[in-house]
């Protein structure tokens, strides 16, 4: 059956929903959660499993298509394999996909496999424990990196590794993570480090822009070949060295704004439906589902909705985008 699509007011498909399923994390990055002042969502305001299930169906009715789970870190939630089995069995989702900070992989990446999901984005900034521990808090590096390897061997496809650039801190690192891709097949992505957060760490003097990253890795390393970008890709552009097994991709929020091709919405999880990763404008979907909106009704809602998606994010004075939200509670 040929399912609608569902544009925005811009006329983009919105087909790509990135759902978080938790905002508890194992990890305590830095950038990403504030050391102090952060409050968990109280537990009654998490979108249960039925709840979910009731969103993502109408979703798929309307044009969603692609199902990312996020967090925090989404392995913490206890259902969280019974959630993706369930979400991508639903009909008109064709991929579902995992961000994780990999910790988990070293036990749950049979499981994961099991339940029949392939594709899975890691987060990785560093190959040094050391500093591991004081980018993430936490001494968890060999348990990622058994994690990442548990996945190689299970034959997860694509296995994305996501590291955020920042300068004088993991910059001495980007030729080594680009030869990644000369050895395994993993498609490494080089991503610009993006003000989130109130209270969030980024300054200018930390950001390297995916250019710069670029044409180091092409001194240093080898020259790089622009690849196709397949339809209902995510943000990546993507290159790679001749005879690799991996990928290199660079996401460039910040240097090249990727709004105009945006296909994505977001949902929190406690149910507040964000139109644009630097909007707050946030709306309220627990409340309604906790009424027991009908199917009917919800679609309704996210029509509505989706037609109030702004064109592309807003700049401050600084000609910089940012928002209040900590990245934990949106899930990237
Ligand atoms: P793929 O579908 O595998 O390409 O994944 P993805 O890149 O959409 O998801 P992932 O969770 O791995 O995110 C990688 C990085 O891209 C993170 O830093 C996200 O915050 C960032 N990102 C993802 N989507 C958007 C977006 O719409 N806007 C901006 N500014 N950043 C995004
Ligand atoms: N800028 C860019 N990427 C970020 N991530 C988290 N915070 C930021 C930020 N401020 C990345 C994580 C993870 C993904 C969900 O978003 O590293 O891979
Ligand atoms: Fe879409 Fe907002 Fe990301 Fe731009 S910044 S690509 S509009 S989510």
């Amino acid at each position: 059956m040929n399912r609608p699509v569902l544009k925005d007011s811009f006329g983009r498909a919105i087909t790509y929903l990135r759902l978080s399923i938790t905002d508890r994390c194992n990890l305590r990055c830095f950038y990403c959660m504030p050391q102090a002042q952060f409050n968990w969502m109280p537990p009654e305001h998490i979108l249960r499993f039925e709840e979910i299930i009731q969103i993502v169906r109408v979703l798929a009715r309307i044009g969603i298509k692609k199902v990312r789970l996020t967090g925090g870190e989404p392995l913490v939630r206890k259902d969280a394999l019974n959630l993706i089995k369930s979400v991508s069995s639903l009909e008109g989702i064709k991929k579902i996909c995992l961000t994780t900070n990999g910790i988990l992989l070293a036990e749950m990446a049979k499981d994961l496999f099991e339940t029949g999901l392939r594709h899975i984005n890691i987060s990785l900034d560093t190959l040094k424990p050391e500093k591991f521990e004081t980018i993430t808090g936490r001494d968890f590096f060999k348990s990622v990196w058994h994690g990442i390897e548990n996945c190689l061997n299970l034959g997860f496809d694509p296995i994305k590794i996501n590291f955020v650039m920042m300068k004088g801190k993991n910059d001495d690192e980007i030729t080594e993570f680009a030869r990644l891709t000369q050895k395994y097949p993993l498609e490494v992505r080089f991503i610009e480090f993006m003000p989130i957060g109130e209270m969030s760490k980024w300054k200018k003097d930390l950001f390297i822009s995916s250019d710069e990253a670029k044409a180091l890795i092409e001194k240093e390393v080898d020259r790089l070949t622009p690849l196709e970008r397949k339809v209902g890709a995510g943000p990546a552009d993507l290159y790679s060295f001749n005879n690799s097994p991996g990928k290199i991709g660079f996401i460039s929020p910040l240097s090249h704004k990727f709004c105009s091709s945006c296909n994505r919405i977001r949902i929190r999880a406690d149910g507040r439906l964000r139109l644009c990763l630097f909007s707050d404008q946030e709306i309220d979907l627990l409340g309604l589902i906790r009424r027991g909106i009908s199917d009917r009704e919800l679609t309704e809602f996210f029509i509505d909705a989706i037609n109030k998606k702004p064109a592309k994010y807003l700049e401050n004075s600084l000609h910089i985008p940012s928002c209040k939200r900590q990245m934990s509670t949106i899930g990237g």
